[in-house]
């Protein structure tokens, strides 16, 4: 059979849109108007199941509207505004949190496993980047009233560039982002990861090793 350039042309493009859904799905969609989370049930599902009753306070929340205490090991704060805080966000696919920088904070590489990341600067200056899976370093400075992306999944930061208090906010296209902290997950994992395991993938002794791990006590 006689394949027509027409029909060549319209399998690409049928596989494209197919590729194209794949690769930008995020949450599922949703099935009803609402499924306000019952955050109490037992009952495990992919999400939360819904709520019997629900009103306005399910889909409120006023915590992003002051910074947060940045006095930690870092110099950042992240305060979240997900299903676990606004049990209305569950099946909708979006949340928000807002990051505070003390001077020359830093919010440290890590990923977000299921969400891309789009932030706002409400003030300061900070030095922002992600890593791609080819290890390209994309980078930029950016200002109040700038905005920035990280795609899901890929490990990215911020750094607080001046001797002042910096914030943002970040919106996420899933109702729970997750977050793996780089750092954290590999050196202070329970039960920790072998020393053999970090010295072998960092090319390092296992006594520099333990140095990092203990590096990670309950101050974080
Ligand atoms: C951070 O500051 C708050 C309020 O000033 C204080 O209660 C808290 O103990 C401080 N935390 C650390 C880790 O210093």
């Amino acid at each position: 059979m006689e394949i027509s350039p027409r029909t060549v042309a319209t399998i690409v493009t049928v596989i494209s849109f197919a590729v194209f859904l794949g690769v930008v799905s995020a949450d599922p969609d949703l099935l009803q108007d609402v499924c306000v989370a019952d955050l109490a049930s037992e009952v495990k599902v992919n999400g939360f199941p819904c709520k019997e009753t629900f009103d306005g306070t399910d889909f409120f929340f006023d915590e992003l509207a002051n910074p947060g205490l940045t006095n930690n090991t870092y110099g950042s704060l992240v305060t979240a505004a997900n299903v676990e805080k606004i049990p209305g966000l569950n099946t909708l696919g979006v949340s928000l949190s807002r990051i505070d920088y003390a001077p020359d904070g830093l919010n440290p590489p890590h990923t977000h496993p299921r969400a891309t990341e789009i932030v706002f600067v409400l003030y300061g200056k900070l030095h922002v980047g992600f890593i791609t899976s080819k290890n390209v370093l994309i980078a930029k400075t950016i200002k109040a009233g700038d905005i920035f992306v990280f795609p899901r999944g890929l490990v990215h930061f911020q750094k607080n560039v001046q001797h002042a208090p910096a914030a943002v906010i970040a919106a996420f296209n899933s109702q729970l982002p997750g977050t793996q902290g780089i750092a954290t997950a590999l050196f202070a994992a329970k039960p920790t990861v072998p020393d053999n395991v970090l010295a072998q993938a960092f090319q390092i002794d296992a006594g520099l090793v333990e140095v990092i791990k203990s590096g990670f006590g309950p101050k974080c």
